[in-house]
C-alpha cells in the first residue's frame, strides 16, 4: 500500500513547483517556512542516477522540515527509471516521486526527455510503469497542456489505468514556452480524465491570481514557480498569513536564506545566492544599484555590508 500524502493535503493547497538550478534545499526551506504545502526537488536525471549517482544524490538531500518533499526525475530511457526509482526510494526517502513531461530546454529535448517525451505515448507509459512498479512511494507527473499535436487529454486517456496519484499541469503548450495565456479550460477538462490529485500551474504571482486560477480550473492545488523568486513569502500572502512587508523584515529573511545556503553548500552556496539576491532586490528602493553590488558578493559579510544590516 502506498502512503499517499497527496490525499492528506488540505485543499486548496499550494506547491512549490520544481525549478532546476533554483529549488535547492535552502530555497525549499524558505518556501516551507512561508507555507508551501509540498515542495519539489530540482529535476534529476534518471540516467545520471544509474551511471554516476553521487553528485545527483548529494543535490537531492533534504531536511526533515521540507516534508512533504517530492523528487522529480527526467529522462527518456525507460530502463534507467527502474534503477533510478529504486535508488531514490532507498537513498533519499522522499515523500513522492514525480516524472517530468514538461521541460522545454533544447538540451533536454534532444535526449527525448521532458516535454517531447509526452509525444511518445508508449514510451511515456513504460516510464511511468517502471517508476510505479519500483517504489512504494506515490508517483506523480508534471506535464504541459499540449506538445505539438498531442494533447494532455489524449495522453491522460492513454495512461488512465496507471496508479498516478497526482498531476500538475503547466497550462501552456510546449510552443508557448514560459509565457502566454494559461489554458484553464484544458486543465478543467483534465478532471474528467484523471482521478488523482490535480494541480494547475502557471502565471501565479499574487493571491488574486491564485484565486482566479483555482476558480477557473477547480483543481485541488496550485503550483507556483517564478512567483516565489525573491518572494518565498508568496505562499503566506496567498494563504492570508503574516508575511514580511517592510524593508527590514525582508532583509532579515534574505539573511536567513543566505545562512541556510551557506550551511548546505558552504561558500559556493553564497555565490549561488547571487541570483536570489537580485530577485529579492527587485522590490527594494534603488534596486538596480543594489543588484550591481549583490551580483558580486562572496561572503555573508559582503551581503550584510551592502544591505547595511
Ligand atoms: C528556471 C526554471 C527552471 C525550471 N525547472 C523545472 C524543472 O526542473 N522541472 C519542471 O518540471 N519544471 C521546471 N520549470 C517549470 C516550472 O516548474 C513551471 O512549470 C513554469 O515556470 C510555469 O510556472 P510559473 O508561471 O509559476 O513560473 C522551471 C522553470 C524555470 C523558470
Amino acid at each position: 500500500m502506498k502512503n499517499n500524502f497527496w490525499e492528506n493535503l488540505k485543499k486548496p493547497f499550494f506547491a512549490m513547483a520544481p525549478m532546476a538550478g533554483i529549488t535547492d534545499s535552502s530555497f525549499r526551506q524558505m518556501c516551507v517556512r512561508f507555507g508551501a504545502d509540498v515542495v519539489y526537488s530540482e529535476m534529476a536525471s534518471a540516467t545520471a542516477l544509474v551511471y554516476a549517482p553521487e553528485k545527483t544524490l548529494e543535490i537531492l538531500q533534504f531536511e526533515k522540515k521540507e516534508r512533504p518533499y517530492v523528487v522529480q526525475l527526467f529522462g527518456a530511457e525507460p530502463k534507467h527509471f527502474v534503477e533510478a526509482t529504486k535508488i531514490i526510494t532507498k537513498e533519499i526517502k522522499p515523500n513522492g516521486i514525480d516524472i517530468n513531461f514538461g521541460c522545454p530546454v533544447k538540451k533536454v529535448q534532444k535526449q527525448g526527455a521532458g516535454a517531447v517525451l509526452m509525444k511518445d505515448f508508449k514510451k511515456s507509459r513504460a516510464i511511468i510503469e517502471n517508476v510505479i512498479n519500483n517504489t512504494d512511494l506515490p508517483v506523480s507527473i508534471k506535464t504541459r497542456t499540449r506538445v505539438d499535436n498531442k494533447s494532455i487529454l489524449d495522453f491522460l486517456e492513454f495512461i488512465k489505468d496507471l496508479d498516478i496519484k497526482a498531476l500538475m499541469i503547466h497550462g501552456r503548450t510546449l510552443a508557448q514556452g514560459f509565457s502566454g495565456a494559461i489554458d484553464t479550460e484544458t486543465i478543467k477538462k483534465a478532471r474528467d480524465f484523471f482521478s488523482g490529485v490535480l494541480m494547475a500551474n502557471g502565471g501565479v504571482y499574487s493571491r488574486a491570481e491564485a484565486e482566479k486560477l483555482l476558480q477557473a480550473t477547480g483543481v485541488d492545488g496550485i503550483g507556483i514557480a517564478r512567483g516565489a523568486l525573491g518572494r518565498p513569502w508568496i505562499f503566506s500572502e496567498i494563504k492570508d498569513l503574516d508575511f514580511p512587508k517592510s524593508k527590514e523584515e525582508k532583509f532579515k529573511i534574505v539573511l536567513e536564506h543566505v545562512k541556510l545556503a551557506e550551511k548546505h553548500k558552504g561558500q559556493q552556496g553564497v555565490i549561488e545566492m547571487r541570483k536570489h539576491l537580485c530577485w529579492y532586490a527587485k522590490g527594494f528602493e534603488g534596486a538596480s544599484e543594489l543588484r550591481r553590488e549583490l551580483i558580486q558578493v562572496e561572503t555573508i559579510r559582503d551581503i550584510k555590508k551592502i544591505l547595511k544590516y
